[in-house]
């Protein structure tokens, strides 16, 4: 069969194939119709684009953990829209796996400060391997954890590992690490851009927190985010300050 022949033959075919794709994805799009709403999307210029990433980029760049708190109370009214913010987060299968416990109370804080400290003694002591310390080691963190007394609040983000239905069943939760993860980060970045400070602090184990706290038995404690206003004199270790470059971490393909 001549070249031009076969070429056409092959196009035919390919456009054979569109139109039974075209064919299925219509009967799929029909099988699974759901109730839906007009999305609400708010469109830009490409400098605009540019200008908004940008600043958001400058914004978010400031951003540091900090282990240094002023010892004031947090606004309420901010930590609130900043946890909407964190409910906002896509989830697997929107199950929304996640409970934040938004603690002020100054004995509680403390009740969660001192078993803290306790897992983290051992941590440093005796758990932890050589390898471990050695990465923390120019964070020059340690068992100290005073902070937690210090700052306005603490929100103890709680994984759902698994739901309950309204008769008290089992409902398999999917994606949960890779959802509250998320909205973790989105809390981060609400409280940074709101004008607070917040630590990522993970003691191991930290149990202790759904006990303290309360949660139910589906509820594992996923960290603890210290949060409140910077002290005066805060410190970020320089070694927090060195992030990998562009290029370093992103592959455009
Ligand atoms: C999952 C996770 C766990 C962390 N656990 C702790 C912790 O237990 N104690 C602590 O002081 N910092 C902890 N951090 C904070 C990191 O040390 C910090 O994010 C890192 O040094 C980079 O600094 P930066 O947040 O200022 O960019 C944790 C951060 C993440 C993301």
């Amino acid at each position: 069969m001549p070249d031009t022949l076969r070429r056409t033959f092959r196009s035919l075919n390919d456009i054979e194939r569109l139109i039974a794709c075209t064919n299925l994805n219509q009967r799929e799009t029909a099988m699974h119709e759901v109730p839906s709403i007009p999305l609400e999307f708010d469109a830009y210029s490409e400098p605009e684009m540019r200008q908004r990433a940008l600043t958001f980029f400058n914004m978010m760049k400031k951003r540091h953990s900090t282990r240094d708190f002023a010892d004031q109370p947090v606004p309420l009214a901010v930590i609130r829209h900043c946890l909407e913010t964190a409910g906002r987060a896509p989830s697997g299968a929107n199950q929304q796996p996640w409970h934040f416990v938004v603690v002020t109370d100054p004995d509680v804080k403390h009740q969660i400060r001192l078993a803290a400290e306790e897992e983290e003694r051992a941590f440093y002591t005796e758990r932890a391997s050589e390898e471990w310390l050695n990465a923390l080691t120019p964070l020059g963190t340690d068992a100290d954890k005073s902070f937690i007394d210090r700052a306005g609040c603490l929100i103890v983000v709680f994984a759902q590992v698994y739901g309950l239905d309204a008769d008290g069943n089992r409902v398999k939760h999917y994606y949960v690490q890779e959802s509250v993860g998320i909205a973790t980060g989105f809390l981060i970045a609400a409280l940074h851009n709101a004008g607070l400070a917040c630590l990522t602090h993970t003691p191991s184990p930290m149990n202790f927190l759904a006990k303290i706290l309360n949660r139910p038995a589906n509820e594992r404690a996923f960290l603890n985010l210290v949060v409140g206003y910077p002290a005066a004199d805060a410190q970020v270790p320089s070694h927090a300050t060195v992030k990998k470059s562009f290029d370093e971490f992103v592959t455009i393909v």
